[in-house]
C-alpha cells in the first residue's frame, strides 16, 4: 500500500517530497489513464483543502473531462471557456484568487471557490489542462503553481501518452 507522507504546509520542499514520491508511486507503469488516475487521486491525497482536481485532455477545439476525483463535473469545454478553457487557449497558467470574480467560469461543484489550472504540453501539442479546485478563497499561492507544474512534469516523464482514446 502507498502511503503518502503529508503537510499542511505547501512548501517548496514539500514539493519536492511530493515529487520523490510521485515518482516513486508511477515507477514501473507507464499507462496513460493509469499514471493520470493516480495522479489525480496522488494531489487529492498530498494537498489540504482541495474539492477537485483531476485532467481534461484536448479533442479537436475543446476540452473533454479526464480521470479526476470529486464530484461529477462538466463534461465539454470549448477552448476559451471559464477557466480552463482560457488556459488551454492562451497556454498560461491560470490561479485565480477568486472565481466569482472570473468572467465566464464555469462553476461544475458550487463549493469552489479558486481554482488553479496548468496547461499540459507535449513539445509544441496541448495535451490537456490539469484543473484544481479548492473551497476556500487564493488558496494556490506561486509555489503550488511551480510545484503542480513540476509535478506534471514528473507525470508526463512517466507516461506513454495517449493522443486519442
Ligand atoms: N471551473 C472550471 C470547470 C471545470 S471544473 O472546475 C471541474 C472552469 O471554469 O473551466
Amino acid at each position: 500500500m502507498f502511503t503518502p507522507e503529508t503537510s499542511s504546509e505547501s512548501s517548496e520542499h514539500y514539493y519536492q517530497s511530493l515529487n520523490e514520491q510521485l515518482a516513486a508511486l508511477l515507477t514501473d507503469e507507464t499507462d496513460f489513464i493509469c499514471n493520470a488516475a493516480q495522479f489525480s487521486a496522488f494531489i487529492m491525497q498530498t494537498l489540504d483543502d482541495l474539492n477537485w482536481a483531476g485532467f481534461y485532455f484536448a479533442r479537436d477545439n475543446e476540452l473533454v473531462l479526464g480521470p479526476y476525483v470529486g464530484k461529477v463535473a462538466c463534461t465539454r469545454i470549448p477552448f476559451g471557456r471559464g477557466v480552463c478553457g482560457k488556459a488551454a487557449m492562451t497556454a498560461t497558467t491560470q490561479r485565480i484568487a477568486n472565481v466569482h470574480e472570473f468572467e465566464g467560469h464555469i462553476a461544475c461543484d458550487a463549493a469552489s471557490a479558486s481554482e488553479l489550472v496548468v496547461p499540459i504540453f507535449v513539445g509544441e501539442t496541448l495535451l490537456g489542462v490539469f484543473d484544481i479546485d479548492s473551497p476556500s478563497v487564493a488558496r494556490f499561492s506561486e509555489v503550488d503553481q511551480v510545484g503542480i507544474q513540476a509535478l506534471l512534469a514528473t507525470f508526463l516523464q512517466a507516461t506513454t501518452i495517449q493522443w486519442s482514446i
